[in-house]
């Protein structure tokens, strides 16, 4: 199967590239290689090389920025995939969009359903809403995976963001009242290939770690696995639990973004154990 990986330098993009078969073909593009917001640059790079799926990695994901940068978001995160899903349907290309958690408020209090009125409550939510929405009014066939915060070896995330904050604050609060499921990106990376595998019907699949914590626990879990490592330069950094309200950001988040996974585990797809992953991948990340 020849296979055109968008995004290629983000944390799934590394990814997938990582567990890639080697009996199939990638064509592992950046932004630089393949700007997905061009329309005519996709249709021309689509219609050249024929992939036989095309797999989106690609997109803003910079939270707070994003409330600056609404057209920028949007771009990338709405038209680019708008793009990707016209192409896929002329080209007769399977099409794998990635999305996220955050298109919900977070008001619910049980895990969220494909189905669910989404309701974003920042920039970032908002452009990626419109993103699962272009994909799909453009090419019913296409999957979207909604995900939630994705950690892995590579790039920005909070596994390293902890880390690498362990090593020079003696004490760091972490707010306590948002929780959702830490995804390992080689985990969706997994689950993408397996879809492509498969005759999968169109639409929206959640997938995420199997068990929700609040960011606090998620780092006591990151610590605690680092000190089990011997990998904690800084045994003694004390970590406080806050609240939202106690800590000011640009972009509001939802409280509360678990995702149901029935859907997908009808698929024979398993949610994935999470702190499995982050014991492998903490002694993998250069700080
Ligand atoms: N990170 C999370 O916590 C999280 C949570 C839920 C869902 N998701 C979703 O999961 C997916 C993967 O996220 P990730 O964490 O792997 O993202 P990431 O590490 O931020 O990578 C995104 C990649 O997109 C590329 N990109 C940006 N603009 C582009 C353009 N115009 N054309 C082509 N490529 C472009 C960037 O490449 P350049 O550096 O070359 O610009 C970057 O390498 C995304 O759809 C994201 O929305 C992520």
């Amino acid at each position: 199967m020849k296979v055109l990986l968008t995004g290629a330098n983000g944390q799934l993009g590394h990814c997938f590239k990582d567990i890639f078969p080697s009996d199939w073909q990638l064509l592992a593009t950046d932004s630089q290689q393949l700007d997905i917001t061009d329309g005519l640059v996709v249709d021309n790079f689509v219609a050249l090389h024929r992939p036989d799926a095309i797999v989106n990695a690609a997109a803003y994901t910079a939270v707070d920025k994003a409330e600056d940068e609404y057209e920028l978001a949007y771009k990338v995160n709405a038209v680019g995939p708008k793009n990707l899903a016209t192409a896929a349907k002329k080209y007769h290309a399977k099409l794998v969009h990635v999305s996220t958690d955050y298109v919900f408020d977070g008001t619910k209090r049980s895990p969220y359903l494909e189905d669910d009125l989404t309701n974003p409550v920042n920039v970032y939510g908002e452009t990626k809403r419109a993103g699962e929405l272009s994909v799909l009014d453009n090419y019913s066939s296409a999957i979207v995976i909604r995900t939630s915060w994705v950690f892995s070896e590579y790039g920005n995330n909070f596994v390293k963001t902890m880390l690498k904050l362990s090593q020079t604050r003696p004490e760091l609060t972490i707010i306590d009242d948002q929780l959702g499921c830490p995804t390992y990106a080689g985990d969706i990376a997994k689950t993408i290939l397996e879809m492509l595998m498969n005759d999968i019907q169109g639409g929206i699949y959640h997938y995420c770690g199997d068990e929700y914590v609040s960011w606090f626990q998620f780092a006591s879990k990151i610590f605690a696995a680092a000190h089990e490592l011997n990998l904690m330069t800084n045994s003694n950094v004390m970590i406080k639990p806050i609240l939202t309200s106690e800590y000011q950001t640009k972009a509001i988040r939802p409280l509360y973004s678990v995702l149901n996974m029935d859907k997908i585990k009808q698929l024979d797809i398993k949610a994935p154990d999470w702190e499995k992953a982050l014991i492998d991948v903490i002694p993998r990340i250069h700080l």
